[in-house]
């Protein structure tokens, strides 16, 4: 018999004591469900409790998101990272409204037709919201599953995938499955930890864990190795005029996409920089240097400060005051390295 069978009981019974209480299971409208699986990806509970909070009370229905302008939505996600996940949510509550009628599809099926839902999210949704028996499998489960079953098969194979699917398949409790993938995640989160030694004393699983039996706890799962990032030398121009700071939007597709910045570009000479955009006037000073990891580049960056005595911009650059930055402009959080250049010059 397959170790895994023994896990539903355990399991719940754990999670019934144990589960953090989080907004999106206190009230778990579909809405919120949605709202929350999808900024849940890539991204730890504790970073995404404060933005969910201000994004439901900015836009609490799908109809509120629908119609919200493009800078406040970004703004609501400045700092959480993959912004696209922001640009389709607003997506996929436009088509709530045009393809179902302003109700929230309520199917397995039909929410996979939304923009930004994949298997795993519809999975996620379609259980927790709707009691649909379905496993939402990812990186929490396929480590939590690989290891009580003994599995060295690398997890970040879809025939993996596809294995513990079809074995969670199987034992989901069909009265609870949205209580069982969210017991798999806090399990996950809270005992089967990814880094360093899982907590197993405390661990519901332990009697019947087969990593656990064999002292195998650290050495599964098994994950080939990530591709190494991609490291991009860049110069960061921080313009200040009468107290303003020169921003630009990033282009509508790719790496934050839709963004506003300081003007920054793969480094030249700072100079020859400066007069391409046709600000040659006054010398650059030096401010200092910061680092930021994306998933496939890693942006090394020297950032320049230039107060200049103009207020000519290349186009489509605007003057953001210190209001503007903080509440209108959504700036990535690879500049935040830099903040205190902002708190200096920008005037109060
Ligand atoms: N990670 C992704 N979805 C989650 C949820 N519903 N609860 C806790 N962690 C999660």
């Amino acid at each position: 018999m397959n170790p895994i069978s023994k896990l539903p009981i355990p399991l719940l019974e754990w999670y019934r004591d144990n589960a953090r209480t989080l907004p999106w299971r206190t009230l778990p409208t579909p809405y919120r469900v949605w709202v929350s699986e999808i900024m849940l990806q890539q991204t730890r509970v504790t970073a995404v409790l404060s933005y969910f909070d201000r994004f439901m009370a900015a836009f609490p229905t799908p109809a509120a998101l629908a119609a919200a302008p493009e800078d406040q939505l970004l703004k609501l996600w400045e700092g959480l990272g993959y912004y696209s996940r922001a640009r389709n949510l607003q997506k996929a509550a436009r088509q709530v409204i045009t393809d179902f009628g302003g109700q929230f599809p309520d199917t397995y099926l039909e929410l996979r037709s939304l923009a930004g839902i994949g298997e795993y999210t519809a999975a996620a949704i379609a259980s927790i919201a709707y009691g649909e028996a379905l496993p939402a499998v990812d990186g929490n489960l396929l480590r939590v599953t690989a290891r009580i079953t003994g599995d060295d098969g690398d997890i970040t194979t879809p025939a993996m995938k596809k294995k513990v699917t079809a074995l969670l398949t199987e034992i989901i409790p069909i009265k609870a499955p949205g209580a069982f993938n969210q017991a798999m995640m806090d399990l996950g989160a809270l005992i089967c930890l990814p880094n360093g030694a899982p907590l197993c004393d405390s661990c519901p699983a332990a009697s019947f864990c087969l990593a656990h039996q064999k002292g195998l706890e650290t050495v599964l799962p098994v994950r080939s190795p990530k591709k190494a990032r991609r490291i991009e030398e860049r110069n960061v121009f921080f313009f200040f005029y009468q107290g303003k700071v020169a921003l630009r939007r990033r282009p509508q597709k790719g790496l934050l996409a839709g963004l506003w910045e300081p003007p920054c570009e793969h480094s030249a000479d700072a100079r020859t920089q400066l007069e391409a955009w046709g600000i040659s006037l006054g010398q650059p000073s030096f401010a200092g240097v910061s680092r930021h990891i994306f998933t496939h580049v890693e942006w090394h960056m020297e950032a320049y400060v230039l107060e200049v005595s103009s207020s000519h911009l290349p186009p489509e650059w605007i003057w953001a005051d210190r209001d503007a930055v903080r509440h209108q402009y959504a700036i990535p959080a690879a500049y935040a390295g830099f903040s205190d250049i902002l708190e200096q010059y920008l005037a109060h």
